[in-house]
């Protein structure tokens, strides 16, 4: 698709940003929409990240910039305002730039894992009840954040590190409404919980997948992996096999472009079928 030259620019920013799905994403949308406009790579070395680059691009008229590893921290401290999943995140992934010249920071990744869950589990999947995140990086903050918009009454952790699933949930604890709860014995943890959320990073890159007795879940409940590459994570496969609801990670990048691109181009686009055919096939590669 051509663009004009009144057309509107935003981007994505990482290192290395040539696997990040977003300019896809957006693509979609934009030629969907028929809307003069395009996301463009923007490979930026973590020392190179500045406010000078950030300024300048908003000099040059950009809308504003995705953000992606290992930039988040860095964008964070450099918005001027914040909404609450950046707060609590203390990180962001989308910086939009206002006409004012004032930058604000916000954390798409929540509220994008949020709206994957209500679309595959409903919106009551998990209000009033237990929910175990299974980690303590950035990706657990989000999906912490995730089960508070849901609802949850308890978010319980789970690290191999227990200490930082301490620092964790005493960090989240005054920006939530769930109980946070730090577990170290799984069989407690999984006990009458909900939802599972894995945001480790074991099994990634043909590392083992963390080796969880899924038959101390109940039933009825369900599994999301927040990765995407591949769909169906060695956990997720056993969660099926288990007869457990499973959710994979593209729902959580699929929504988390939303509010993105409607910053961007003024316009909100659907998290369709038709969308998710298109990023299967370039998963596939
Ligand atoms: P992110 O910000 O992407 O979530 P991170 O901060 O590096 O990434 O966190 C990675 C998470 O995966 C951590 O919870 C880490 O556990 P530790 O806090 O003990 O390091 C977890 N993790 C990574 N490899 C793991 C493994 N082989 N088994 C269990 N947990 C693992």
């Amino acid at each position: 698709m051509t663009i004009s030259g009144a057309a509107r620019i935003a981007g994505i920013m990482g290192w290395p940003v040539s696997q990040a799905f977003s300019p896809r994403l957006h693509g979609f949308w934009l030629a969907q929409m028929g809307i003069d406009g395009a996301l463009v790579p923007l490979p930026v070395r973590p020392e190179d990240f500045s406010t000078v680059v950030v300024r300048g691009l908003m000099k040059a008229g950009f809308r504003g910039v995705s953000v992606t590893i290992p930039h988040k921290e860095a964008a964070f401290a450099l918005a001027h305002d914040h909404d609450l999943a950046a707060r609590a995140a203390g990180a962001v992934n989308l910086l939009v730039f206002h006409d004012s010249g004032r930058i604000e920071g916000r954390n798409t990744d929540a509220t994008g894992l949020a709206a994957s869950l209500r679309d595959e589990l409903g919106d009551d999947c998990v209000r009033g009840k237990a929910v175990v995140v299974l980690g303590a990086g950035g990706a657990a903050r989000a999906a912490a954040v995730a089960a508070h918009d849901l609802g949850a009454a308890e978010v319980r952790f789970i690290n191999r590190t227990k200490y930082r699933a301490d620092q964790l949930a005493s960090h989240l604890a005054p920006h939530l409404k769930p109980t946070l709860v730090v577990h170290e014995n799984w069989a407690h943890a999984a006990a009458g919980a909900a939802l599972v959320i894995h945001t480790t990073s074991a099994g990634m890159k043909g590392a083992p997948s963390l080796d969880l007795d899924l038959a101390k879940l109940p039933d009825d409940a369900a599994l999301c992996d927040i990765v995407y590459n591949p769909l169906e994570t060695p956990l997720l496969k056993r969660a099926r096999e288990r007869g457990l609801k499973t959710v994979d990670g593209l729902g959580m990048l699929m929504h988390q472009g939303v509010p993105a691109f409607e910053a961007f181009f003024g316009a909100t686009p659907r998290v369709t079928p038709a969308l998710r055919a298109h990023l299967e096939e370039a998963l596939r590669g």
